[in-house]
């Protein structure tokens, strides 16, 4: 196969979705099809029973287990899938975000009794940023579910994106009659507990007004099928591709994840219309899949569970190029070159050494404390991936040293546990005391867990206000400079030294904004 046949057939993508609307239940029919795993339950078995645990243990747990489920590869009518898993808990980590620029479309899981919740909303403004294309996927309609017409107005509504419905219900709960697919113009019929295929159940239906359509799902819902079908194309404007892709159109499918129903139109339309591996922006040009040469990044790095050894390994997204087993690639950021002789990939929840990859595939490179999040590597050109940010952290806490005599090893568990992108770490500019930053609260217990453990220093935390750290810019030095002043006791730098400001209230960060014209506040930053 030719290297642009390899990228051609490629989908790098994430499922997302608020807690327990059914990520892994979907993402595991998804494997099911791919032959990738062969017994329900495989993926699901990974999963940590809630309750049963702390939520710190939980988080533990789910970091053990999830290199197996980082990424799972499978193939599906000739297409190579990649699966990117968002780590599921409450209790967000940058990772999860971090997650979202390596790929290249997501698919969002709606509980259809819930509608859009509050992950799915800050998820989904990440996509936003980078315009990654949406698919939407409106689960459980086995049970009492929501208007359809409601929910398709509350995404629209919630995560500012046109939606376009490629497929609707008929009822749902005890009453659920099954979906018509408007993209194929078929109706499946709902049977709980389907088997791997949904063929059996489904019937062609060119138009609606066929009166054999009563004799399937009864004269009522057939008659008010119709008038929704009506009403659909009357309202939504014919599926537009291009704009899907660009990210300003959700195509909207519903089904049941558990029953296995829905799940096939949906994947059979995402190999469809979701796009392949898409150009990379640098600093300083974009890089095609297609160019000859290797360029990748590291996304995520993850950290050995054994204490005793502290080997990481880094997932590296491939951009362009064929990667190879045994090569010399540059590592930019350190000038050296490296070669990797066990790189590996992930299939389903097998890992196994590859002697090649392709844009689109993520391979994971054994590190031992030497790569960074958003580092890259190529073939010799100098370049720097962007748009691999840290994500403004939204709680904040002073980390002082317990144990005078650990002050070096305290120092360097911080340091790498900040390159692996766990949290981030400010410098006050008022005392010079360090305040950690992150996205879930539930860090600071895993961060202080792992600095006992695996680097045998000991913190204590100590409060501190904050209600949102932002970095800020200008072109204006001069009002940077009087802003800078003024702000004396909230002023911070991460730790490349980029000015951050901390603000106390909403409030105070609105007044800054509307006082400060021509400073420029960022809630992300490039690493
Ligand atoms: P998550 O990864 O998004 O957190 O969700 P997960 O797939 O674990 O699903 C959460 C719960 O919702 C699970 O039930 C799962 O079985 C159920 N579920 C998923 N899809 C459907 C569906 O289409 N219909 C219905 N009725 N339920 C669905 P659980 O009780 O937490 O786990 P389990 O005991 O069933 O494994």
């Amino acid at each position: 196969m030719t290297l642009q046949e390899e990228i051609t057939r490629r989908r790098t993508f994430a499922v997302i979705a608020h807690p327990d609307a059914g990520k892994t239940t979907l993402t595991e029919k998804l494997l099911l099809f791919g032959g990738a795993i062969h017994v329900a339950g495989a993926v699901k078995s990974n999963k940590i029973k809630k309750g049963a645990t702390s939520d710190f243990m939980e988080i533990e747990r789910q970091r053990g287990i999830s290199v197996a489920t980082s990424v799972m590869g499978f193939e599906y009518q000739g297409a190579k899938i990649n699966i990117l898993d968002t780590p599921g808990h409450e209790d967000f980590a940058e990772d999860t975000y971090r997650t979202l620029t390596a790929v290249d479309s997501v698919i969002i899981v709606i509980d259809g009794a819930k509608g859009v919740e509050s992950q799915t909303r800050k998820l989904m403004d990440v996509c936003r940023m980078r315009n990654t294309p949406v698919m939407v996927f409106i689960n459980k309609l086995d049970r009492p579910s929501k208007d359809p017409f409601e929910l398709l107005d509350e995404v629209e509504a919630e995560l500012h994106i046109k939606v376009r419905p490629l497929a609707f219900p008929i009822s749902s709960g005890p009453t659920f009659k099954g979906v018509y697919n408007l993209y194929e113009r078929n109706l499946s019929l709902f049977t709980s507990d389907e088997k791997l295929t949904a063929d059996a159940s489904t019937v062609n239906f060119e138009e609606l007004s066929n009166p054999e359509l009563d004799s399937y799902i009864g004269e009522a819902y057939a008659e008010q099928l119709r008038q929704d079908v009506d009403l659909i194309e009357g309202v939504y404007d014919d599926f537009d591709r291009e704009a899907y892709l660009r990210g300003e159109l959700a195509s909207v499918f519903f089904g049941s994840a558990v029953n296995n129903f829905g799940v096939r139109e949906l994947l059979e339309c995402f190999i469809r219309i979701a796009p392949s591996p898409r150009p990379a922006p640098t600093a300083t040009r974009q890089v095609e899949p297609g160019e000859q040469k290797m360029t990748g990044f590291v996304f995520k790095i993850h950290a050995n569970m054994d204490p005793n050894h502290r080997d990481r390994i880094a997932f590296m997204k491939i951009c362009s190029g064929r990667f190879e087993r045994n090569k010399n690639y540059l590592h930019v950021r350190s000038g050296k070159q490296l070669k990797f002789s066990s790189p590996t990939a992930f299939m389903a929840e097998k890992k196994s050494v590859i002697d090649e990859a392709f844009p689109g595939d993520i391979v994971g490179l054994h590190d031992t404390g030497n790569f960074k999040i958003g580092d890259t590597f190529t073939e010799g050109e100098k370049l720097k991936f962007t748009g691999i940010p840290s994500f403004a952290p939204e709680q904040f806490r002073y980390i002082e040293n317990a144990d005078p005599l650990k002050f070096k090893q305290l120092a360097k568990g911080i340091d790498q546990l900040m390159d692996e992108g766990v949290a981030q770490l400010f410098t006050s500019s008022l005392n010079g005391r360090k305040i950690i930053g992150t996205v879930g609260a539930l860090q600071f217990e895993v961060i202080q867990y792992r600095l006992e453990h695996e680097y045998g220093a000991s913190c204590r935390w100590e409060p501190i206000s904050i209600y949102k750290a932002c970095w800020i810019e200008s072109d204006n030095e001069e009002q940077l400079k009087d802003f800078k002043r003024r702000k004396h006791t909230n002023m911070a730098v991460d730790k490349h030294g980029n000015d951050v400001f901390l603000a106390d209230t909403s409030y105070a960060l609105a007044l800054a904004q509307e006082n400060f014209k021509d400073i420029r506040f960022h809630f992300t930053s490039e690493v």
